[in-house]
């Protein structure tokens, strides 16, 4: 919780660097940062707009503008703790920071609906999980297919934050518990067990992991088929990975389906893939506008207006998307592409040898095609880019722009703030 009110404050203190206090809003604003700066207060608990109008003198429209103003929304608060901006929550604070999560227990319902659409399988990554969908299935008098997701202990990725199949990972039943759960699956009065499910990571390029993945799952199915357990489906996830830069070298599509053949010789399963950016991976770009170029320590800063909400894998997980001007001048430069998010992490790419571009021109982040929209979201207060579809001289608007005024308006003030 430090941490993030933190940002805060800091991305305040920037942009009021950046521009000048015009509104009462800003003036509140820098009554705040004032209050912070001197060491009078620090973020914790909340206090209610009313108190915080009362503080600087002022009603409480500006402290609501403010507040938003701070990205902070009436959560923020300030306690009085000389010097230090420890965040000390009391029992009430962290109930009424969770009750939205406390009144939210989707899973249950979600399988539910599962259920009676009638999906085709539900890959069921915990034992407690295979209960519910147990209980919620017999209820209903099905049973359901499923495949038990399991964690091969071999994990393989473009980052560590993408390797999903290592014993350190959270995801599928642990190796050592795997057998013991699918014969209690095979046995649940609500489940009919299929098989199993693995994805160790994303944009993986080292095949040798996965098909050393895949031949553990073929021994572990066929040791469960020795036992007469049902084995007729293994979904093998996704995770192929597709070249962000140009000219990069990568396996082919043909090398992963020679493996898959490899490991898969001989022997009668349904296999299930879930390839997700191999399919719209190089299918998307992120177009954008240079702000500013400004002078850097060691390389000129190309501003843009893009930034890590619209695309957040560089900020996320340090990752490459090549950035080409629209139309290029013939010259290269080197620079580092920022976006105008107060954060350093809202960072595309640092010395990055680039088309010479200036203010106004126009350029793209390619490959943004996967990860890119669905990963996007609205900090700061900044609306979320249109996606527009493009096919050969048609093009049509296929998501909206979701402007700033429609992401506050979804917002509302307690009623005991009125
Ligand atoms: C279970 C599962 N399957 C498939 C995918 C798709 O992976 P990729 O886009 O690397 O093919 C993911 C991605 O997170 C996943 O978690």
């Amino acid at each position: 919780m430090r941490g993030v009110v933190w940002l805060y404050v800091r991305s305040l203190m920037k942009s009021l660097k950046l521009e000048p206090p015009k509104s009462r809003a800003r003036l509140v604003c820098e009554r705040l940062r004032d209050a912070i700066i001197d060491g009078g207060f620090a973020l914790g608990s909340m206090i209610p707009e009313e108190t915080l109008a009362q503080s600087f003198g002022v009603s409480r429209t500006p402290v609501r503008e403010a507040l938003n103003l701070l990205q902070i929304q009436g959560l923020v608060v300030i306690r009085p703790q000389v010097g230090s901006f420890v965040f000390s929550p009391s029992v009430a604070d962290i109930e009424a920071l969770c009750r939205f999560r406390m009144i939210l227990e989707p899973r249950a319902a979600e399988l539910a609906f599962a259920v009676e659409v009638g999906i085709y399988q539900v890959n069921v990554e915990s034992e407690g999980e295979l209960e519910t969908l147990s209980k919620i299935a017999e209820q209903r008098g099905k049973r359901q297919a499923i495949v038990l997701r399991v964690n091969p202990e071999i994990g393989a990725g473009g980052h560590a934050k993408i390797t999903t199949g290592g014993a350190a990972n959270k995801f599928g039943v642990s190796w050592s518990e795997a057998e013991r759960l699918y014969i209690r699956a095979a046995n649940m009065p609500g489940i009919a067990i299929k098989g199993l499910a693995v994805h160790i990571g994303s944009q993986i390029f080292d095949f040798g992991a996965l098909e050393a993945a895949f031949r553990r799952m073929r021994g572990l199915m066929e040791k469960l088929a020795a036992q007469g357990l049902p084995t007729s489906r293994l979904d093998l996830g996704g995770g192929v990975g597709v070249p962000y830069k140009a000219g990069e070298v990568f396996p082919q599509p043909a090398e992963y389906a020679a493996m898959i053949a490899r490991v898969t010789e001989g022997w009668d399963a349904t296999l299930m893939f879930e390839p997700g950016r191999l399919i719209t991976g190089n299918t998307g770009v992120l177009l954008t506008e240079v702000v500013r170029v400004k002078q850097g320590a060691l390389h000129p800063w190309v501003v843009v207006d893009a930034a890590m909400n619209d695309l957040a894998r560089p900020a996320m997980y340090d990752a490459w998307h090549d950035f080409s001007a629209v139309a290029p001048k013939g010259e290269t430069m080197t620079a580092n592409i920022v976006g105008p998010i107060c954060e350093s992490s809202d960072t595309f790419a640092m010395a990055r040898e680039i088309d010479v571009v200036a203010r106004g021109d126009l350029a793209v982040f390619r490959t943004a095609g996967a990860y890119g929209a669905t990963m996007a979201n609205t900090y700061n207060s900044r609306p979320m880019v249109p996606e527009v579809m493009v096919d050969g001289a048609k093009w049509a608007v296929v998501a909206d722009r979701i402007e700033p005024a429609t992401i506050l308006s979804a917002e509302r003030v307690p009623e005991w703030l009125e």
